[in-house]
């Protein structure tokens, strides 16, 4: 019995359901631990435990899947080791998203004790506050859980001919923007063909971030050319520390205290989804989009 890695390169489009890899592993001797997909090298990677490689390539092929590689744990070189880290963050985003998670609950379950105490008296206003702690607790809960579902998940894209101003005006209904902050949106607007929705949590995670960085003026524009538009948002904020620049679009490369560090590699997955670029730059802070028109 010995410890393997499968890997296989994937079209992000086209990837199995990860449920139907670990079924029936049982039947072949195999032990199925970790299951994982990393969307920015387009691998999926299964780490069990197997008599030999023979039974993994049986249980594959019994699923109609080839892999592209098969390796013992003990006979490691640095690209598994890398195939593992990745495994390992994955661990790591599933222990801080479960303590986040954790903490609001307990938030929320405070909150609402609090709550039935008071409602025998007259302390409405403190009541309000607490509603809205619960309110906010269940918020970032929610927000927490479509973060990493959307890191683990494959979605293929539901593309339709979709109009870049809509989808920004639509990110903006998402927020209570501080009323010391101003937003300005292109007058101009251009059509593409893109997954509307993952487009808007693009557009949503970069304006939020802006906003949690205590921006006061968020502005963005559009360029439109013959084969492509450029979206870039620009803030006033403080702007990313030079050795944070290369950083910020890794999962998991946060500097805020309760972040997850996932919003921007997501943004990443999405615009490579679409066969687009996002880049960022400094003075100001910009974030740049290309995407390809159709
Ligand atoms: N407009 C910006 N100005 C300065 N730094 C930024 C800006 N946008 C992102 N960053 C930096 O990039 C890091 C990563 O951003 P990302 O959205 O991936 O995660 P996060 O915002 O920290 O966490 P979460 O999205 O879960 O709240 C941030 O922690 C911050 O340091
Ligand atoms: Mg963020």
């Amino acid at each position: 019995m010995g410890y393997f890695l499968a890997v296989k390169k994937i079209n992000p489009e086209s990837c199995p359901d990860l449920e139907s890899v670990r079924q029936n592993a049982d039947e072949f001797g195999i032990k199925v631990y970790q299951l994982a997909f990393n969307r920015e090298l387009h691998k999926m990677y299964c780490l069990c435990q197997s008599p030999s490689e023979n039974e993994i390539k049986e249980h594959l092929k019994k699923l109609q899947i080839t892999c592209d590689e098969i390796v013992e744990i003990e006979n490691q070189n640095a690209s598994n080791f890398e195939a593992l880290s990745n495994i390992t963050k994955i661990g790591q985003t599933i222990a801080n998203f479960s303590h986040e998670i954790r903490q609001s609950i307990s938030i929320a379950s405070i909150n609402s004790h609090l709550i039935q105490k008071k409602l025998d008296t007259k302390e409405f206003e403190r009541v309000k506050t607490n509603v809205t702690r619960i309110e906010n607790a269940i918020e970032k809960m929610t927000r927490q859980i479509n973060e990493v579902l959307d890191f683990v998940r494959v979605a293929p894209l539901l593309k339709k001919e979709s109009s870049i101003k809509k989808i920004l005006q639509d990110a903006l209904i998402g927020f209570t923007i501080p009323q010391d902050v101003s937003i300005k949106i292109p007058d101009n607007d251009s059509i593409v063909m893109c997954d509307g929705e993952k487009i808007q949590s693009v557009f949503s995670n970069i304006i939020g971030n802006a906003i949690s960085i205590h921006a006061k003026r968020i502005t963005v524009t559009l360029n439109e050319e013959s084969h492509f538009v450029e979206v870039n948002f620009s803030d006033d904020g403080p702007g990313i520390p030079k050795e944070n620049i290369e950083k910020i679009f890794e999962p998991l490369f946060t500097t805020k205290p309760t972040g997850t560090g996932l919003g921007l590699s997501i943004c990443k997955s999405i615009i490579e989804q679409h066969n687009g670029t996002i880049k960022v730059r400094n003075h100001p802070t910009t974030f740049t989009i290309v995407l390809p028109k159709r």
